[in-house]
Parts: C-alpha cells; sequence; structure tokens
C-alpha cells in the first residue's frame, strides 16, 4: 500500500501528486519551485489569480496537461503552521483523501516535506497520513444485489521522501486497520454476528498475530458458575461465549492491563422490551467488544512490551419463554448476588462477570468499553465518551491520550450515593438498575462493584460508537471509537 520513493522519483508515473501548502514561505518550498517549473509556471498563474489557496482544508486541483506524467496536482491547504494542530491535520487530510476517492484516484504520489513543519516531524506526519487516508476513505460492505458503486480503495501510494519513515507508515496503517475492523464488525447485523461469529473473528485474528486465546462455552460458563452472563443468555437459541485473547510483550505476566468490551450481539430489551423505536439500532450493542478487538489488532501488530488481557462476554439479550425476567435473582461469577430490576440493564451483567474474570487472569488494570447506556447520550451526546474511574490518577493518564488522539472523554462522578444504590436491594447484594436517576452512574457503579480494588477506567461509548453522519475521518455509522485510545495507552507504555 505505503511504499517511500526518493525525491528524485517526484514525477514518476502515479495518477497525482499531492502537496501540503501552509500559509507560510509558499515561494522557498523547493518542492513547489520544481513542480511550478515543470508546470510552466503555472501555479504562479494560480497565485497570481487566488485560485491556490493554502486556506486550511482548501483543496486545488490543477491539471498539469501532459508536460509531466502524473495527470494532477492536489495541493491542500494546511493554514497557518501555529495553528495547525494534530485534530485539525488529521481530519485535513481525511478531506483530502474524501476527495481522491471521489475522483477515484487509486496511485498517488504524496510529498511528505511539504507537509512537515516545526510541530509535526516526518514521522508524525507519516503516521496520522497513513491513518487518515485509509480511516477517511472506509465503506461498509452492505448487501445490495444490484450494487452500481464498485468499492474504492487506494491501491498504492508513494510518499515522496528521503527520510526512513516506512515503520511511521505502518503504524499509522495498523491504526487504520484496527479501526475500520471495529466499524466493521459493529455494522454486522445481528443475524450474521452472533456470539459464535464473534469468537470465530476472535480466533482468526489471534491466529494471525499470535495472540493467545480462550473461549469459554456455555458449559464452561455454567461449571464456573458465571450466572450473570449465563442469566442475559437465558432467553437465547444462540451459545453465550466469554472471550479471552491474551498479548504478552514482558517477560513476565505481570502488570497487566485489562480490557473488558460489552459485546451483546443485539439487545430486544429482554422482558423489559425495547419500544420498536428504541429497538432498532441494537446490533451495534457490541461496540465495547469491537473496539476492544480492534485496538488488539494493532497491539498484534506493533507488538509492545507491554501485558494485555482482552475479555469478551457475548450473547444476544432475547426473549422467550426461557428468558430471565425482572425480579429474578442471579449469582454472578465473583459470588455477588444480583437482584434483576430490569432485563434492558443486561450489558452491566455481562460485563460483572467478564471484570472478575480478567482479574482471574491476572489484569492488575482495568479498562471497560461499553454501549451502556441511551443516558450517555442524552448529557454528552455523540461525541463525547461518558466516563468513570476508582483511581484518578489512572484516570488521568488515560485522559491525557485521549487528548492526543481526539476522542473526548468526559467524567462522571463516582460517589458512596451511588454506591448505596446499586448496593440497595432487599433481597440481594446489589441491584442492577435503581431507575432513571443517573442511570449513566449507576451503570458505572455496578461495574466499580466488581473492579472493587483494582484501578479501572469505565467508558460509556452508547453515543459515540455511531455517527448519524459522514465526517472527515469516516463514513455516516460505526465510527470505531476508542480503538485508537486503548492502542496508543498501551503503545505508550503509560502507567
Ligand atoms: N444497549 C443499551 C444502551 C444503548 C441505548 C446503547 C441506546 C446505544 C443506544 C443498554 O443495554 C440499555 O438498554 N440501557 C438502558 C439502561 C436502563 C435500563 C437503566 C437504557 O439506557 O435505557
Ligand atoms: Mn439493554
Ligand atoms: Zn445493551
Amino acid at each position: 500500500m505505503f511504499t517511500v520513493k526518493p525525491k528524485e522519483q517526484l514525477f514518476d508515473s502515479t495518477q497525482a501528486i499531492v502537496i501540503g501548502l501552509y500559509h507560510e514561505n509558499r515561494h522557498q518550498q523547493k518542492v513547489y519551485q520544481e513542480i511550478n517549473s515543470a508546470l510552466g509556471e503555472v501555479l504562479d498563474e494560480y497565485v497570481k489569480h487566488g485560485d491556490l489557496s493554502n486556506d486550511y482544508k482548501a483543496v486545488t486541483k490543477v491539471y498539469t496537461l501532459g508536460r509531466i506524467e502524473p495527470k494532477r496536482i492536489y495541493v491542500l491547504g494546511l493554514g497557518k503552521k501555529k495553528e495547525l494542530t494534530r485534530s485539525s491535520y488529521i481530519k485535513a487530510i481525511g478531506h483530502l483523501a474524501k476527495e481522491l476517492k471521489k475522483d477515484r484516484i487509486t496511485q498517488f504520489s504524496f510529498v511528505l516535506d511539504s507537509f512537515v513543519s516545526d510541530q509535526f516531524s516526518e514521522e508524525e506526519v507519516s503516521t496520522l497520513f497513513a491513518e487518515a487516508t485509509l480511516t477517511a476513505i472506509y465503506d461498509f460492505p452492505n448487501y445490495k444485489t444490484n450494487n452500481s458503486k464498485p468499492p474504492f480503495g487506494f491501491e498504492s501510494i508513494s510518499v515522496i521522501t528521503d527520510k526512513p519513515i516506512q515503520k511511521a507508515l505502518d503504524e499509522g496503517h495498523a491504526y487504520a486497520d484496527g479501526i475500520n475492523t471495529a466499524r466493521y464488525l459493529v455494522q454486522l447485523p445481528g443475524n450474521l454476528l452472533t456470539a459464535t461469529d464473534l469468537a470465530h473473528f476472535a480466533e482468526h485474528l489471534a491466529h494471525d498475530l499470535g495472540l493467545g486465546i480462550e473461549i469459554l462455552e456455555k458449559e464452561d460458563l455454567e461449571r464456573l458458575g458465571m450466572g450473570a452472563l449465563l442469566a442475559v443468555n437465558q432467553g437465547s437459541v444462540e451459545p453465550p461465549k466469554m472471550i479471552v485473547l491474551k498479548y504478552q510483550g514482558k517477560e513476565k505476566w505481570e502488570d497487566v492491563l485489562g480490557l473488558v468490551g460489552k459485546g451483546i450481539t443485539f439487545d430486544t430489551g429482554g422482558y423489559s422490551l425495547k419500544s420498536k423505536e428504541g429497538i432498532v439500532g441494537m446490533k451495534s450493542d457490541m461496540g465495547g467488544a469491537a473496539s476492544v478487538l480492534g485496538a488488539m489488532e494493532i497491539i498484534g501488530r506493533l507488538k509492545p512490551k507491554e501485558n494485555v488481557v482482552a475479555v469478551i462476554p457475548s450473547t444476544d439479550n432475547m426473549i422467550s419463554g426461557s428468558a430471565f425476567k425482572p425480579d429474578d435473582v442471579i449469582t454472578s461469577f465473583s459470588g455477588k448476588t444480583i437482584e434483576v430490576l430490569n432485563t434492558d440493564a443486561e450489558g452491566r451483567l455481562a460485563l460483572a462477570d467478564a471484570i472478575t474474570y480478567a482479574k482471574h487472569h491476572g489484569a492488575s488494570r482495568l479498562i471497560d468499553v461499553a454501549t451502556l447506556t441511551g443516558g450517555v447520550i442524552v448529557a454528552l451526546g455523540d461525541w463525547i465518551t461518558g466516563a468513570m474511574t476508582n483511581d484518578q490518577e489512572y484516570y488521568q493518564s488515560f485522559e491525557e491520550i485521549t487528548k492526543w488522539t481526539d476522542e473526548p472523554i468526559w467524567q462522571l462522578p463516582y460517589l458512596p450515593v451511588y454506591q448505596e444504590k446499586v448496593r440497595g436491594s432487599e433481597l440481594a447484594d446489589l441491584n442492577n438498575s435503581p431507575g432513571r436517576k443517573a442511570h449513566p452512574i449507576m451503570a458505572g457503579s455496578f461495574l466499580a462493584e466488581f473492579a472493587e480494588n483494582t484501578p479501572w477506567i469505565h467508558l460509556d461509548i452508547a453515543g459515540t460508537s455511531t455517527s448519524d453522519k459522514e465526517y472527515d475521518l469516516g463514513p455516516k455509522g460505526p465510527t470505531g471509537v476508542m480503538v485508537k485510545s486503548l492502542a496508543a495507552y498501551i503503545l505508550k507504555g503509560q502507567k
């Protein structure tokens, strides 16, 4: 996909050349001069008439009319060097990639020097370029029988530079693939992605990347007493799975980060049935699992010196004569008993057993990711992930990363008053739904009962896992949110 080519090959055969244009020093840019003179000063002519914009995100196409092999020059305006942030940079490149896609350009040369500044090194630009181009043009597969639009993908991208940046490109490529994997999984309908299918997917991933894998079958869950996950599965004809992936980057299996992802392949709400409006879209209730798998794909490829265990509880939440019901009392894997007040608060039940199991596998820190509550969408909308923690320092180290990855999170309070509510059951240790008030916090507080003393961060991605419109770095639909932050957190070796 990406090949590095020396500067002498700038005019070699591709469909297009892509250059960046900052506000500053336009004419000092060597590549600008080179292209300008090869094209008989046509760029200067554009500039003279105000047709070559260096405004942020402006894209100008210049036809080369046979003077050089590539048929077009794409000039991407980058604005003022000082004003460009990592976030705005990656969006600008995504925007450009979408333009190339519109024009069906499948091969092009990217002139790295023209994009570099004091703030953005060759390596950094290469990584974000690879990530942005491949995430921006992603298309979901569809099931149309007469699909008039053939699928689009870049075939070969030459990065023109004399610097050794292949590793940086590979890193961006891995990030993009992980993000797109999560998007792909979330988009799959519930009938085409059951817990069994998700387990198969994880097995393939583990096989391809050399990760450790363990799949607990229904009998295993029964033997181990994972009564919370089993309760959610009780009304289904599809068997549940507890999916475990392991990546060992340190000599010893210690200091292990546990990633726990909600893998509900379809959430009807159970007997606390969702409305006919609320139920549509519930195929995406395995978004947390998808984010964890996407992050594991990146980790498996880039091989950091860290230990990670991923645990995904998976089932659908269905209705039948055998389904669990409100008022049922169940016993979780931890031994804690739970009074079920709402079968639609199923995610926290499945996650409870997964969190306990992650600790059994040696997790000394935890992050859970889940499309957990509609309430978080009401509170924070669809661009900010709701978060909770039982360890402020740990939380801050992760929050720092989310600023870099531009996946904003916002902390919700975790306080004794909320603990009291989730512990407020006359019959059991806990109840799974104390009511409408503060329900995103109640869900997190419930999970905290299972994290116990292990440092824990909770990420509620109900709002952020899908986008209702197209954006610079992707299409409308599943976003793959948190793939990047989870992977970056591990790769940057944060504690
Ligand atoms: N999967 C839903 C949360 C959800 C809602 C995700 C909308 C994406 C979009 C979750 O299992 C659920 O049903 N939560 C309930 C909790 C309530 C019963 C306390 C909710 O948010 O209404
Ligand atoms: Mn639910
Ligand atoms: Zn759910």
